[in-house]
């Protein structure tokens, strides 16, 4: 017998793929009308502006959504990876001051410029992807100063870029270097001046703690986490990446916006996570860049009734990549997700998770017009023929910004919008 796939209540997000003989007309930068194409030709007029994109023999969907990423960062981790075929894991490597510590060396001696051109560069990938939404976090400055010009460069490079950024402080990813020996301290500068300057500034709506054996307690995360939401930052966590330990039971208590990893979540997480309603996001991409043998229960977390979305987790170290349709395979192929569920995962359950259900993540008149048009014949094409980059076209609040897979319109003359 197979499992019913659980698309609930986001089956509309992938509804109107399954349209045929469609059209969606938009108006600025909103969707007007998705159906019948001859209903469209009846009831909507091309301006004399306006442009025709043919999508016959393709697939239009929602701009895609990669609700984790730690785009501002410096410098590259390729030796790390060969040391990590050659056996050596992921954690000892930190634990030996290399890993997330080695990119916090990297990041703190690059100034804010070389951030930005990082996110600008790792923005085109994403969009050449079909994402046109992308959550971007810190963690690798670790001083006040650092974590604020990590930021200010995610700010400038979701203003230069078609790619809308979400900010997420994530001050307590690991303990600093120059920390050894006062964790509490540590603790102290994030909560006391690290979260209230950056809330203070505008910098972040999120704040995240990297829940972990060789990273931060429950305890140090539930204070970080309420000082954030003292400062009106919603909690996001790295939750159950590498071990259990509580993340997930932390986020549902905090009403956290997402739990995210749960590689090893227990049932009783799982549970927690469904009364809240809060989305599980899972990064299976990391799991199989870290050569780990155990997966994210995306099965067991659909059935208790939690929202499952899928991000890419771009990073130097755990997930070196802006393929998010690859991120959805990998899903796929590793917890048996359906394809739908999947393509739900990377759109309207991406959306959720970042709060933007009501604007974006489907096709529907009132949303953001911000679409991924694939050049396959039907959408299972586009993650069932893995690891090739099918995306064709994106428009993003109704701009082509991707046209025939070449980025439309030059960064200097977005800076002028
Ligand atoms: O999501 N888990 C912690 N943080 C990242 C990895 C960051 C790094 O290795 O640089 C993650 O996997
Ligand atoms: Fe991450």
């Amino acid at each position: 017998t197979f499992r019913d796939v659980s698309l609930g209540r986001v089956a509309e997000a992938v509804e109107s793929s399954t349209l045929r003989d469609a059209s969606v007309a938009i108006r600025r930068d909103k969707i007007v009308f998705v159906g019948d194409a001859e209903a469209c030709r009846q009831r909507v007029r091309l301006t004399a502006a306006g442009e025709t994109i043919d999508c016959r023999g393709k697939v239009v969907l929602p701009g895609l959504i990669d609700p984790h990423t730690h785009l501002p960062f410096a410098g590259s981790r390729a030796p790390e990876f060969r040391l990590r075929l050659r056996g050596a894991l992921y954690e000892e490597i930190a634990r030996a001051g290399g890993g997330i510590l080695s990119t916090v060396r990297e990041t703190r001696s690059a100034g804010e410029d070389e951030l930005v051109e990082g996110c600008l560069a790792r923005m085109d990938r994403l969009l050449m992807h079909g994402v046109t939404q992308a959550e971007a976090k810190s963690g690798y400055g670790l001083t006040l100063e650092d974590e604020i010009r990590q930021l200010r460069a995610v700010a400038r490079a979701d203003r230069d870029h078609p790619v809308d950024l979400h900010a997420t402080l994530l001050a307590a990813h690991v303990l600093p270097e120059e920390y050894v020996g006062r964790r509490r301290e540590y603790v102290e500068l994030v909560t006391t001046e690290i979260v209230p300057a950056v809330a203070q500034r505008g910098l972040a709506r999120y704040c995240d703690v990297f829940v972990d054996d060789g990273a931060f307690s429950v305890e140090e995360a539930r204070t970080i986490l309420k000082a954030g939401i003292r400062h009106g930052l919603r909690p996001r966590l790295h939750a159950d990446q590498l071990s259990a330990g509580g993340g997930a039971e932390l986020a549902a208590s905090l009403s956290a916006a997402s739990a995210d990893h749960l590689d090893h979540v227990n049932p009783a997480g799982i549970e927690a996570l469904a009364r809240t309603g809060t989305i599980a996001i899972i990064l299976p991409a990391a799991t199989f860049y870290l050569r780990k043998n155990k997966y994210p229960p995306a099965i067991a977390l659909m059935q208790a009734g939690v929202g499952v979305a899928i991000a890419t987790d771009c990073n130097p170290g755990s997930c070196m990549t802006e393929n998010l349709t690859l991120a959805a395979t990998i899903a796929c192929l590793t917890t048996g997700m359906d394809t739908d569920e999947a393509l739900a995962g990377i759109t309207i359950q991406a959306a959720r998770s970042l709060g933007l259900e009501r604007t974006h993540g489907t096709l529907e008149p009132g949303k953001a017009a911000d679409l991924a048009i694939f050049a396959v014949g039907e959408r299972t094409e586009i993650l069932y023929h893995f690891g090739i980059n099918h995306c064709h076209t994106v428009v993003k609040d109704g701009r082509v910004v991707v046209r025939d897979r070449r980025r439309a319109s030059a960064r200097p003359s977005e800076r002028e919008r």
